[in-house]
């Protein structure tokens, strides 16, 4: 019998950039892992908005697909094998929830979960510009482990469309998480 294939969590929230959870959970399929998908009911509704994609059509890009309210699902416990966490995107409830450790539903849970377990979480989060209550809740998970990272696009490589910008970001990500098939743009000096 073979390995399992190693599984990675994407949590998708009510901030804007529905499109990197897609092109994420793509790609994550495309190099092999499995992929399992909390999508908040904010996250609904701007995954609808922003990309016309109901709340079915959109969990099929993920082999698993868990409520949000199911605090018993299996990645709510540190005994199922995970490699990664993706919150994409991140709203700043979530981050307070995950920077406070309230596991108040299976994204922050789940979040929780992979911090404690010394996993690692990466949260993109979106919002502009900042308060202090943002900033403070992204200290306190960097100091917890977990990686904030915003999609803040790059343009030296004079992106020519969107897709592009996305595209870079979300590999990016992909090596955060080591997967052997992340191919970010890299800087080859001036
Ligand atoms: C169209 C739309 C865009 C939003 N964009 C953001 C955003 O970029 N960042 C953010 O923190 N909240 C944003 N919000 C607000 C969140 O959706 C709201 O705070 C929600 O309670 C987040 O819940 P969740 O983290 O459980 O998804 C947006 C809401 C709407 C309706």
């Amino acid at each position: 019998m073979g390995a399992a294939p190693a599984r990675v969590v994407v949590g998708v929230t009510g901030a804007t950039g529905a499109v990197y959870a897609v092109r994420l959970l793509d790609r994550l399929r495309a190099a092999g892992r499995e992929t399992h998908v909390v999508v908040s009911p904010a996250g609904v509704l701007n995954v609808h908005h922003e990309l016309g994609l109901d709340r079915k059509a959109f969990e099929a890009l993920a082999d698993v697909a868990h409520s949000p309210a199911d605090v018993g699902a299996s990645i709510a416990s540190g005994s199922f094998a995970t490699e990664a966490m993706v919150i994409a995107p991140c709203s700043m409830k979530t981050l307070a929830s995950v920077a406070l450790g309230l596991s108040d539903n299976l994204i922050s849970r789940a979040a929780d979960v992979t911090l404690k377990e010394r996993r690692r979480l990466v949260l993109m989060v979106r919002e502009t510009p900042f308060n202090l209550a943002h900033l403070r809740n992204m200290t306190s998970v960097t100091e917890m482990g977990g990686v904030i990272y915003p999609p803040l696009p790059a343009f030296y490589h004079r992106p020519q469309s969107i897709d592009e910008l996305v595209d870079d970001t979300v590999e990016r990500v992909l090596a955060l998480l080591d997967v052997a098939q992340a191919a970010p743009k890299s800087w080859a000096g001036l």
